[in-house]
């Protein structure tokens, strides 16, 4: 059994990582319109790992005898007004998720709660991961996409971006 608080940080941690899903697949839908579809793939590709990031929460909540809450995700909402606002809109909210993740390793810290701080240990490296990817992509915009050459290049790299399944298992 977890402490009530830390219960809900992690459901609530499920319905934000449902919304990064939401959010990069409207990324993705926006590319697609552009007629990018490498970078429709690579936002794709991170909707997935949103979606196993959002299942991980799940799982591990089960483990622990606790009860999912599912509630409404939000519409992404977003405006782009050209290529590169996703990819600084991606890095922001990156920015946030972090911030989210830190504040419930916090709140397990804080009451001695070691199991999730050893579940969140995985979420702490992954969200340094995905921050530099988010930002790798600006400078490789702001570096290459300075024509149409280079553009059609950088869609062709973000082409190859293949679907890996998270190292963390929860059975
Ligand atoms: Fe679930 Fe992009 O962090």
């Amino acid at each position: 059994m977890l402490n009530p608080k830390i219960v809900k940080l992690l459901n609530e941690q499920i319905n934000k990582e449902f919304y990064s899903a939401y959010l990069y697949m409207d990324m993705a839908n926006y590319y697609a319109d552009q007629g990018l579809n490498g970078f429709e793939n690579w936002f794709l590709v991170q909707a997935q790992e949103e979606r196993d990031h959002a299942m991980l929460f799940r799982q591990y909540l089960l483990n622990n005898g606790e009860s999912i809450i599912l509630t409404q995700i939000d519409a992404p909402n977003e405006k782009y007004n050209d290529y590169k606002a996703p990819l600084v809109k991606a890095l922001e909210h990156e920015r946030i998720v972090t911030a989210s993740i830190n504040n419930i390793y916090e709140a397990a810290l804080r009451i001695n709660d070691f199991r999730t701080k050893q579940f969140l240990d995985w979420f702490i490296n992954e969200q340094s991961e995905e921050e530099k990817n988010a930002d790798d992509n600006i400078k490789k915009y702001d570096l290459f996409a300075g024509d149409s050459k280079g553009l059609y290049m950088l869609d062709n790299e973000f082409k190859a971006r293949v679907y890996a399944a998270p190292s963390l298992v929860l059975d």
